[in-house]
């Protein structure tokens, strides 16, 4: 799926009861991540972390669902060796687990392996991070192999990215986490697909770098941020 497509609606059993996944969304970001199968050691401290986290993504507003080829029943025995890998969590696991015991719904969202197959012949689902926008659109994602866990607060990051982008005509640089100093977006084109027009940083808090070539694409802002970044303020008074 690319940058910008529409995240197709499904139905899927969950460890929280069955979703239509559009009705499950509502009007929130969403962070989607995929898992091969039950059981498996680098998906087990995966989902283990996302949940000690998962406050972090409730503050930004963010809705979780992990996924992964096998079915509930399977998942719930799973969500035992899960919990015991994390600390402080609620009775209540914090995020549903998609039962896709079939992988139609890893084939319907792309999450497959071009090279690795399974014993049957079929694709390798993979671990896929897929952020989705309010408006169901695919803002961003990630792909990892089988081999390699991701890293929680890159996903943290990227998330608290999207969402100061797409309020202010801004970008932000390798590295950047929140707090530092942001790059006017010199693009003209349209935000990549919210609905609300971004808001344009005053001249008088922008800061153009010399750059040798003489050109002035290179922009700074200075950025204060409060708690949030859905609450932020963009800048110190
Ligand atoms: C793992 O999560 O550890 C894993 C998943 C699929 C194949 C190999 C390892």
């Amino acid at each position: 799926m690319r940058l910008g497509a529409t995240v197709p609606d499904f139905t899927a059993q969950t460890t929280h009861g069955p979703i239509r996944f559009y009705n499950w969304l509502g009007n929130s970001w969403c962070i989607l991540f995929s898992h091969p199968a039950d059981f498996t050691p680098v998906c087990t401290t995966e989902l283990a972390r996302m949940a000690e986290r998962a406050f972090e993504f409730t503050k930004r507003g963010v809705r979780m669902i992990g996924h992964s080829c096998d079915s509930v029943a399977k998942h719930l025995v799973w969500l035992q060796d899960i919990r015991s890998f994390a600390r402080n969590l609620p009775a209540e696991f914090p995020y549903p687990i998609i039962a896709d015991e079939t992988r139609e719904l890893a084939v319907a969202l792309d999450m497959l392996d071009e090279s690795e197959r399974t014993a049957e012949g079929d694709p390798v689902s993979v671990r896929a991070v897929l952020i989705i926008a309010p408006d169901r659109r695919l803002r961003l994602s990630m792909y990892y192999p089988n081999t390699t866990g991701r890293n929680v607060d890159e996903i943290l990051r990227v998330i608290d990215s999207l969402m100061l982008t797409e309020r202010l005509r801004v970008v932000t640089p390798v590295d950047w986490t929140m707090g530092d100093d942001l790059m006017v977006d010199t693009t003209s084109g349209p935000s990549q697909c919210g609905t609300v027009p971004r808001a344009a940083v005053p001249e008088n808090r922008v800061e153009t770098v010399q750059m040798p070539s003489g050109l002035a694409y290179v922009r700074k802002t200075k950025f204060y941020y409060d708690s949030s970044p859905s609450t932020c303020e963009f800048w110190d008074s």
